[in-house]
């Protein structure tokens, strides 16, 4: 296996070519009927060398427990919405790898992660999420109240040596941004708030603290968690693997952003249902039905007559401002037509993938399985704009597919689940053609894959930075 670089080691330069058609991002958002967010029209095409991925870095246990010592231990993780423990004593377990951790709405609302550990001879405390007012061990009875601290122990005649002080339930770090709690097992990684770098600033404009997680996924894949997630981070598999997206036309329909001082985040952006504006040769009523194609709460092909004078993409992301407000409530008037319609992709390292926007409410979550190489769960979550004032409600638990069911089985994932049953169909299949494959890197797009050879260069820092702390 390759050794990993040394840290600093990455060199960031233009990139050596764009999309030789158009339109361009930058080109589409330039007609929108809205001032468009001025974080959307920033470029940041880079390149950072084209050398092949090592294989092992997919299927070998020797890098997954590198990954586990030395990126999982050391990063900020999502652990679960603020809504799925809104009331004191609600809880979630989040499994990472081998560790298990409660993560629980204390008496005074705050939040705490404590080892899913009993301090006597080890009993997993809680077997399940949900509410207690206290945590009793199962097998000899210590309890621990929310706040960790010890306030029993059974034949307390015997136990002299244990105390409040030194029984009190390690705490792992908690914090919050945008309604998303986030745990860290290691207490010299920077703050959250430094770790997710220009994030919030990202999503200034629909912050997530004004979602509600209405829908929450979950499903055990056969693949590594980086071959899963890769095949949500570029846009170049689509026309491929999703050729019902007639509106999709190909390349120059993303834009691939990655920035020098952004470890932590980097960003897709694809447009949705844009005339040529190169050639002008654009029927505009074909593409409103291109869009409406992929996005049928819209309506049904041959519904909209495109006016004179006006644009399809100006007329769906007018129907469907009407249509989000209609179902939440929610004034979304000066969301420009991207914010509607395009897919607006962030990344957090290492395994967190939001969309910005209105129109595509969704975020993924993926995470090893267990201490399994070759398994990993995705997570869909659907987190849908509220107002501000309405009264929260519990975020929707997760739901975890068996292996029989598929994402087109359930009904909230609207028309999505079977786009992604496509992506799952792949998944699968790479992680088993990596085991044999005699070639031993895997080649990377250098513009429309440049997400991911940015996080393996970012997993390859955390590695060396560990290995030189060791
Ligand atoms: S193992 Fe938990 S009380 Fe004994
Ligand atoms: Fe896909």
């Amino acid at each position: 296996m390759n050794e990993a670089p040394a840290p600093g080691s990455l060199v960031f330069e233009p990139a050596k070519a764009l999309p030789p058609t158009g339109p361009l991002v930058d080109e589409v958002l330039a007609n929108d009927s809205r001032e468009v967010p001025g974080s959307l029209l920033e470029q940041s095409a880079v390149f950072i060398g084209d050398k092949d991925l090592d294989v092992a870095r997919y299927i070998s246990q020797e890098f997954h427990d590198l990954e586990m010592e030395h990126v999982w231990k050391r990063v900020w993780q999502m652990a679960c919405r603020v809504e799925d423990i809104p009331e004191a004593g609600d809880h979630v377990l989040y499994d990472i790898g081998t560790e298990q951790l409660i993560v629980v709405r204390t008496s005074d609302g705050s939040i705490k992660a404590y080892p899913n550990s009993c301090l006597h001879r080890g009993t997993t405390l809680r077997t399940c999420g949900g509410n207690v007012n206290r945590f009793k061990c199962p097998f000899h009875g210590f309890i621990w109240s929310l706040e960790g601290d010890l306030i029993a122990k059974p034949a307390a005649w015997d136990f002299p040596h244990v105390d409040k002080q030194n029984f009190h339930l390690p705490e792992v770090r908690v914090d919050c941004w945008g309604g998303f709690v986030f745990i860290c097992l290691d207490k010299d990684t920077p703050p959250l708030m430094e770790y997710v770098g220009r994030l919030p600033e990202f999503f200034q404009e629909w912050p997530f603290e004004n979602r509600h997680k209405a829908v929450h996924v979950a499903k055990k894949i056969p693949c590594n968690w980086k071959a899963a997630m890769e095949a949500f981070l570029e846009g170049y598999h689509i026309p491929t693997t999703h050729p019902q997206s007639v509106g999709y036309s190909g390349e120059a329909q993303g834009q691939y952003d990655v920035w020098e001082d952004q470890d932590h985040v980097n960003r897709v952006i694809v447009w949705v249902g844009a005339a040529d504006t190169r050639s002008g040769k654009t029927d505009e009523n074909a593409l409103a039905d291109s869009i409406i194609k992929d996005m049928p709460v819209l309506g049904k092909p041959g519904d909209i007559k495109v006016p004179e004078g006006e644009t399809a993409r100006r007329v769906m992301a007018q129907r469907f401002r009407d249509v989000v407000t209609k179902s939440s409530g929610v004034d979304v008037d000066k969301a420009s037509d991207a914010e509607m319609l395009d897919a607006i992709q962030y990344f957090l390292f290492p395994n967190l993938v939001p969309w910005s926007g209105v129109g595509a409410p969704i975020v993924y979550r993926f995470r090893p399985f267990q201490n399994d190489p070759n398994m990993c769960i995705m997570e869909i979550m659907y987190l849908y704009v509220c107002s501000p004032d309405r009264p929260r409600r519990k975020g929707a638990p997760i739901r975890w597919l068996s292996d029989d069911e598929t994402f087109a089985d359930v009904a909230e994932l609207g028309g999505l689940g079977a786009v992604f049953d496509q992506d799952y169909e792949n998944l699968e299949r790479v992680q088993k053609g990596l085991h044999m494959t005699h070639k031993p890197g895997v080649t990377l797009a250098n513009y429309q894959e440049i997400r991911i050879r940015h996080y393996h260069a970012i997993i390859d820092r955390y590695i060396a930075e560990g290995r030189a702390r060791a």
